[in-house]
């Protein structure tokens, strides 16, 4: 299968949360199937330009894209510089425009540069299908990803007609030019939906007509929080051959619980349940491997569990905490929202001091105030609360090898990556149980099921008490059975072949087969 991925982000360079592993995992496990696979990816300003092999400008070209002007719009185009490369050993194409012209994509950081995201990430949108007609490609599949992507199944499909004839000559339906190709949008968070007002959908270059037409399609009066706006993750399920989110649990809290909020009307329309699915994510297990990690002092398996003795006593040292092998090291390694639950991460703290152990929290977002209160306040003189807010890849592979425990308290969680990652390290996950955390992690004292073997600690209420139900057996088990605790952590480790992208690639693979069989 060809395949060209349409994504924000791409990891380890253009990467802030999952949705960046998830895209490389994905696009190098289809490789090594032999499949033909290239990532279409904004070019940032901050990307590293030393992390791009093979860096070659390809081509430039006239990108439509009209801008409002007193608010009148105004047909224009954004000279558009294209790039290919390698990440990763996965081909890329990266879109940028004309820095002269324009200050998208520009800044330091991935997100939140001193641009409109939605005009940003529409003109990408736009500029990626473009390219794909110009250079002539066919791909089977055009993967989109998350509402930065979800224009791209609105353009791809429109009707000729409903194109602004203006100021675009092109032929009209990217769909004629690309007759074989099927599109699938992956959801990795239903809580960013997208929206925009008409005149920035315009802008790329389609004219007001297409925004009332999907409104129309999808025949429901309301369509975004604000009824003057278009959701964009609305308008890209409606007009995808298939919709996947990234865990069966999630999926089934989209339809039937509140995980997708308003768009619960949207999922369930006859249309769309039955091309609606959840494929559980995979983690890259070359990247995340504690037998071969060039990021860690000592490497270790399941036969050979010593140098994960060594790899806690190497950051406990780094991190200035007390050295000692027994006390037991729960971590924390998160983007600070409040969909990570970071109260209970607060409490977290607290109890696990408690019962003797230690903290480590690596994480950066913007609920991070109550942390950095704890980590200057009341546990400033404490060596065994630390916390870094930081993005560090480094110090990520070696707190999950460190660790005894690692907790992931979510208020809701599409998929998770960093309790399959744990498990794979050989720490214990302590969850809460949603979304795909409980399709990950089944608890070692509770679980009744025969599908897989229990492998961490699970609870359900947000409250306190629900979390230490579960953090206090943690904690008493590593203390109080500490051969048993390492079977455990044995088991888990042997057992992380199945968190591997090669069994999740192959589900995708099928829906790729299916969508082309339409
Ligand atoms: P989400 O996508 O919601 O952030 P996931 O669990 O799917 O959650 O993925 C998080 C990814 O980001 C993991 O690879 C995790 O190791 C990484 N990560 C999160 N915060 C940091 C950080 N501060 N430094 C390094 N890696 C981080
Ligand atoms: C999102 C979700 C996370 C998921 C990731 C990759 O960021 O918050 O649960 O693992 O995407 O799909």
């Amino acid at each position: 299968v060809q395949v060209v991925h349409i994504t924000a982000e791409m990891a380890p360079h253009a990467k802030v949360g999952g949705l960046g592993d998830v895209v490389t995992g994905l696009a190098k496990a289809c490789l090594a199937r032999g499949h033909n696979v290239e990532i279409m990816l904004p070019y940032y300003e901050c990307l590293p330009n030393d992390a791009i092999e093979d860096l070659r400008h390809e081509r430039d070209f006239d990108c439509p894209k009209g801008k409002t002007w007193d608010g009148v719009f105004q047909a224009g185009n954004l000279r558009t510089q294209v790039y290919t490369g390698k990440i990763e050993g996965c081909p890329v194409i990266l879109i940028r425009p004309d820095w002269n012209e324009s200050n998208l994509f520009r800044g330091g950081r991935i997100y939140g540069g001193s641009y409109n995201e939605a005009e940003a990430y529409l003109y990408f949108s736009r500029a990626c299908l473009e390219y794909l007609r110009q250079s002539g490609r066919q791909p089977d599949v055009v993967h989109v990803h998350e509402w930065q992507a979800s224009a791209v199944p609105m353009l791809f499909w429109d009707a000729p007609a409903r194109f602004s004839q203006d100021f675009w000559d092109a032929p009209a339906r990217f769909s004629q030019d690309m007759p074989r190709t099927r599109v699938v949008m992956t959801i990795h968070n239903f809580d960013s939906s997208g929206e925009c007002r008409q005149d920035e959908f315009s802008a790329t270059g389609v004219s007001g007509e297409l925004y009332s037409t999907i409104d129309k399609a999808l025949d429901e009066r309301t369509i975004g929080h604000n009824p003057e706006r278009l959701c964009l993750l609305k308008g890209g399920i409606v007009y995808s051959n298939a919709v996947t989110t990234v865990s069966p649990n999630y999926a089934n809290e989209t339809l039937n619980g509140g995980a997708a909020g308003w768009l619960k009307s949207t999922l369930a329309t006859p249309g769309v349940a039955v091309k609606y699915s959840g494929v559980l994510n995979g983690i890259d297990t070359d990247f995340w491997d504690p037998t071969h990690d060039p990021f860690l002092p000592a490497c270790y398996s399941p036969q050979q569990q010593e140098g994960k003795a060594l790899c806690k006593r190497f950051l406990q040292m780094g991190l200035g905490m007390t050295v000692d092998p027994d006390k037991p090291l729960v971590a924390v390694i998160s983007r600070l929202v409040p969909q990570k639950g970071i109260h209970l991460i607060e409490h977290a703290v607290h109890r696990t001091i408690e019962l003797g152990g230690q903290f480590v929290v690596l994480g950066t977002g913007h609920a991070d105030s109550g942390l950095r209160n704890l980590a200057g306040g009341q546990y400033r003189d404490n060596p065994d609360v630390q916390m870094r807010f930081m993005y560090s890849e480094a110090l990520a592979h070696q707190i999950y090898a460190a660790a005894d425990m690692l907790l992931v308290p979510s208020m809701f969680e599409p998929c998770g990556l960093t309790q399959m990652i744990a498990l794979r390290y050989g720490t214990v996950p302590v969850v809460r149980s949603t979304g795909g955390l409980a399709d990950t992690v089944k608890d070692v004292d509770n679980y009744q099921g025969n599908d897989m073997q229990p492998n961490g600690y699970v609870f359900d209420g947000i409250d306190a008490g629900s979390l230490n139900s579960a953090l206090d057996r943690a904690i008493a088990a590593y203390k109080g059975h500490p051969k048993e605790w390492a079977a455990l952590r044995g088991r888990i480790m042997a057992d992380a072949a199945r968190w591997s992208w090669d069994v999740a690639a192959g589900s995708y693979v099928d829906l790729y087969n299916k969508v082309l069989s339409i």
